[in-house]
């Protein structure tokens, strides 16, 4: 152990953490050990991962105090927020600077932030095409993450570009729905533009091979996704998988805004990046670069190979 260098994995019971904890665990001859900071060590999943090798450690992102320790005498951290958990742009730009501010204390020799893009940047303040969220964010969840890098700034940091994880069709409740006559509609705003999507697992694999390549990422932004579809494509291969027809429906984002689930406005907003701005959200991303670091990457058809019986019809 002593001779290995410690990872200290925040989110390691979550997807993107998991994945990285899971890849250090099973490659015991990769030099690396992985320490999982979890709000409930005695949680299924943190036990699991204690079982399996990981150092379990408790901290909350709220509590700087908590975080310093647990980052204390770590070569590395992997940081992530959940923004879903409390749909806040601000707590979690407040949990982000935490974390960077351990990072400091700690004088981590390499720290990966998993961030997204401002899309406020694309679009000019005066642009009446989607809302404003909570006053100054067009997607708080992206916006948020990119102003978070900054607080990152001045530390050996890889900065990590996810897309949209196609594990959303049975985590997320964005799968397909059953219509008349035995038949599934698949609803977005997508219109026939691309959506940069990428297995969850793989982000934790990415990240691996970042902490792995060591200095030829720091203070680096690395954009990832595992394959660019378009939804009419997806829906015919999830027609395919699954053994029931699939229809993609393109909505406009306005209709979609307006489906009232929490959080159909962000992702409205978001859609609408993914489908206004195609190009620059495409061009931010990388599958070479991605299945670079990753060699497993998996494609879409992949990827439903391995999870088509976990959506739900
Ligand atoms: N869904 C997508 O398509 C997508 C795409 C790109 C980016 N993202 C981003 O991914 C992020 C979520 O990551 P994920 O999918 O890996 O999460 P996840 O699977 O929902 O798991 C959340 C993880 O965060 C940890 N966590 C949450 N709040 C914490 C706190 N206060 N203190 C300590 N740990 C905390 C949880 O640990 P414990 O519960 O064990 O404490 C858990 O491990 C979101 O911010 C989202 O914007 C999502």
């Amino acid at each position: 152990m002593a001779d290995r260098k410690l990872i200290a994995v925040v989110g390691a019971t979550g997807s993107q953490g998991g994945g990285l904890a899971h890849a250090i665990l099973n490659d015991l001859a990769g030099g690396f050990a992985c320490r999982a900071i979890t709000r409930n060590s005695a949680g299924e999943k943190a036990q699991a991962l204690k079982a399996a090798g990981a150092e379990v450690v408790t901290a909350d992102l709220d509590n700087l105090a908590s975080l310093e320790k647990a980052f204390a005498g770590a070569y590395g951290a992997f940081c992530v927020t959940n923004f879903w958990e409390h749909f806040s742009a601000e707590k979690e730009k407040a949990q982000a600077n935490n974390m960077a501010v351990a990072a400091k204390s700690a004088g981590l020799k390499h720290v990966i932030w998993s961030t997204l893009e401002d899309t406020r940047k694309l679009m000019s303040p005066t642009d009446k095409r989607m809302p404003f969220l909570q006053e100054k964010y067009r997607v708080p969840h992206f916006d948020a993450k990119a102003e978070a890098d900054a607080f990152f700034a001045g530390l050996p940091v890889t900065c990590l570009i996810t897309s949209f994880y196609w594990d959303n069709l049975y985590t997320f409740g964005l799968g397909p729905k059953k219509a008349e006559g035995g038949s599934y509609t698949w609803v977005f705003p997508m219109g026939d533009k691309r959506l940069a999507g990428i297995a969850a697992e793989d982000i934790g694999k990415v990240a691996y091979g970042i902490f792995k390549a060591g200095s030829n990422y720091i203070g680096k932004t690395v954009g990832i996704a595992g394959e660019f579809l378009p939804l009419h494509r997806m829906a015919a291969m999830l027609s395919k998988a699954l053994g029931v027809a699939v229809k993609y429906q393109a909505v406009e984002p306005n209709t979609y805004r307006g489906f009232g689930f929490p959080g159909a406005d962000e992702l409205g907003n978001m859609f609408q990046v993914y489908r206004d701005f195609e190009k620059e959200v495409v061009g931010a991303r990388s599958t070479r670069v991605a299945s670079a670091l990753n060699p497993s990457l998996l494609t879409f058809d992949e990827w439903l190979g391995k999870y088509k019986s976990k959506i739900p019809l």
